[in-house]
């Protein structure tokens, strides 16, 4: 059977408030589809403007089969460009990051500018035409110190976007911070589980010691409902918010986007096993109010976030199979907090560190469990899973429309 008409007749016939039918999880051909129809048409967070403070510095990543370099350039503008070569399409960039003058692929150096503009191609002949063969550029915006890469012909509109998610972040300035460490773990699991296991707490108290012990599994703090009548959120809002802190519990319409600061437990600052600041400095010069909690931003599919007053964590997920998904997470400080001195980095990373190998090894065991042929959609619980719910949702209702659509041949990125 055709894999969009099946994909669809399990979204149009599926239980609401239950876990999707197997294929969603394992099946090679329907993540073939997540790919063409949300990873490479939408807006995904790709680093931060930090890790390319300068012309010429550069990282790279692999969406799907997409290797793009983000890199600097001589103007200071970040771009987003496909790397493949114009020759014959080598890699040409193939460390994960670095810093360079020029983009020299190293097949038989054609030489690019940082724009991406071909600067020099060795003995290929006089009707040959340098202004043809630039490195192909994909869509980049950056907002608040987050860089986001889209590999559409015609990009979403990212305004919307920028404007709920701008005043939240501009406080806590991360284009000026530094990372100070980062990790990727693979977990063996397809990408919607990674997000289901991180949308809810559910688990958080069985599973996660270290993270329980300053983070609140509070529905109204991981999920999407009730936020705005939790005494405890408005009280806390109307705190930050009077300290200059944009705060409240926002949402975009279609529900993939959402931004909120949540008190962390009783007196705790950070994410430590003691609850006190991991990071003598602040993150941000222009916050230094005592008990601001955590900025809770997550955008579909690519990210989600922890700002506060010390520092950052943020996570980058990337699909790699229908059942390997790479987790990245890199933790943000003020760019002059001396590592020994201001931070010692084993208590900075300690409780993600533990947390991201917890959650890895339980949605390993969830994908192993739905292989099985006995397993069947089961119900989420609606009072702790309601992020979960939200997040199959919009799942369903951003991919249904397009599977349809997908039957024209407008889809020119398809890969
Ligand atoms: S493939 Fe890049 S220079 Fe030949
Ligand atoms: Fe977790």
């Amino acid at each position: 059977m055709d894999t969009k008409i099946d994909m669809l007749s399990r979204l149009e016939r599926r239980r609401q408030g239950f876990s999707l039918d197997r294929p969603f999880y394992t099946d090679p051909d329907f993540f073939k589809i997540d790919m063409e129809l949300i990873w490479y048409r939408d807006w995904l967070f790709v680093g931060h403007d930090c890790e390319v403070a300068k012309p010429g510095s550069y990282f790279t990543v692999q969406i799907g089969v997409y290797p793009i370099v983000v890199v600097r350039g001589q103007d200071g503008v970040i771009r987003a460009l496909h790397n493949s070569c114009r020759h014959r399409g080598s890699r040409v960039c193939s460390a994960e990051k670095g810093m360079a003058a020029k983009l020299v692929c190293p097949y038989h150096q054609w030489t690019y500018e940082l724009d991406g503009s071909l600067l020099f191609a060795r003995q290929m002949g006089d009707d040959f035409c340098k202004q043809d063969f630039g490195l192909k550029q994909a869509a980049c915006e950056s907002v608040g110190g987050y860089i986001f890469v889209c590999l559409a012909d015609e990009p979403a509109d990212f305004a919307p976007m920028r404007a709920m998610i701008e005043p939240y972040l501009a406080p806590h300035r991360l284009t000026e911070a530094k990372v100070a460490f980062e990790s990727t773990i693979i977990e063996k699991g397809n990408w919607k589980l990674v997000w289901e296991n991180n949308r809810e707490c559910y688990h958080c108290a069985a599973n996660h010691p270290e993270l329980c012990k300053t983070f609140p599994e509070a529905p109204t703090v991981t999920g999407v409902q009730g936020a705005n009548s939790d005494p405890e959120m408005l009280a806390h809002w109307a705190k930050c918010e009077a300290a200059g802190l944009p705060s409240k519990f926002s949402i975009d319409p279609a529900g993939q986007f959402r931004a909120t600061r949540a008190p962390l437990l009783r007196d705790a600052v950070s994410y430590t096993m003691s609850g006190r600041r991991a990071v003598k400095k602040y993150l941000s010069d222009a916050v230094s109010a005592d008990r601001i909690g955590s900025l809770l931003l997550y955008h579909y599919p690519t990210t989600w976030n922890h700002i506060l007053g010390d520092h950052a964590v943020t996570f980058r997920v990337l699909p790699i199979s229908a059942t390997e998904t790479a987790v990245t997470t890199k933790w943000l400080v003020h760019r002059d907090a001396v590592e020994g001195v201001d931070y010692d980095l084993a208590e900075l990373t300690h409780v993600w560190t533990e947390t991201n190998d917890q959650d890895r090894r339980i949605v390993e065991e969830n994908a192993f469990g739905i292989q099985s042929p006995a397993y069947e959609p089961g119900p989420y619980s609606e009072m702790h899973e309601g992020g979960v719910i939200q997040f199959v949702n919009w799942y369903a209702d951003f991919i249904g429309p397009r599977l349809v659509e997908g039957e024209k041949p407008a889809l020119k990125n398809v890969a």
